[in-house]
């Protein structure tokens, strides 16, 4: 799976991917993540990636200029319309779709080619949102100064989820969301660390028990920090 991430600041992937999972990933052979940076498609002497709203108002607008023509060379299509049926195009912005768990799943399920533009928090001229995009996601509601750590956080709930790319295949399947759950709490040795000790049943081998215990537990959790899942 090709991840292409459009953006002003391409330094700021540098080191990103080279961690854990994704690093795996991506020696693995199993992904590749390119940053691009925005500034090599404009054609003024100045590089101008962002101009004065319309209307007026605060901040900066990013130009469509070239962002429709880095999609177009990225893509190979000069339209949406035209787009391979395993391409998608993706504004991250505040003003998108929230990321949940089933848009992740969606995008390592139906994709093979992910264009990130990474928007700026003051906007992004609409016409790109009118033509070029498949989808607009946001990571969630507070503001953030720009796109970039939201296609960081939109790769990584990707990658994760190409087969392969857990060292045990079904991983995926036991944590918080899949379930509709927060997941379960969790305990390593020391069985009693300063006093804390780890739940007796955990220490003994019953695993119906445990996984009865498990449940009850992730419940619990979900009751107290997240009981807007327990409505759905
Ligand atoms: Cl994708 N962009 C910005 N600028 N802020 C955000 C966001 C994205 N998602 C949540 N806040």
């Amino acid at each position: 799976m090709l991840f292409e991430i459009i953006t002003i600041f391409p330094e700021f992937f540098r080191d990103v991917f080279e961690y854990g999972i994704i690093r795996r990933a991506r020696l693995a052979g199993l992904v590749e993540i390119r940053a691009h940076d925005l500034r090599r498609w404009t054609t003024d002497k100045h590089h101008m990636v962002d101009d004065r709203p319309f209307g007026g108002g605060d901040g900066m607008v990013l130009k469509p200029e070239p962002v429709f023509a880095a999609v177009e060379e990225l893509t190979g299509a000069t339209s949406r319309e035209r787009y391979s049926a395993r391409t998608r195009v993706i504004l991250l912005s505040p003003q998108g779709k929230v990321l949940t768990q089933p848009v992740a799943e969606s995008f390592a399920a139906d994709a093979d080619h992910l264009v990130l533009i990474c928007g700026r928090y003051e906007g992004v001229d609409e016409r790109v949102a009118d033509a070029l995009i498949t989808d607009e996601v946001s990571i969630g509601d507070y503001v953030l100064s720009g796109g970039e750590p939201a296609a960081i956080v939109l790769t990584d709930a990707v990658v994760r989820l190409i087969p392969g790319a857990l060292g045990s295949e079904t991983s995926a399947l036991h944590e918080s969301f899949s379930s509709g759950l927060l997941d379960c709490p969790h305990y390593t040795r020391p069985p009693d660390f300063r006093g804390m000790r780890v739940p007796d049943v955990l220490l003994g081998g019953n695993h119906a028990e445990i996984a009865r215990w498990r449940h009850e537990a992730a419940l619990e959790k979900t009751k107290r920090n997240r009981p807007d899942l327990l409505k759905k």
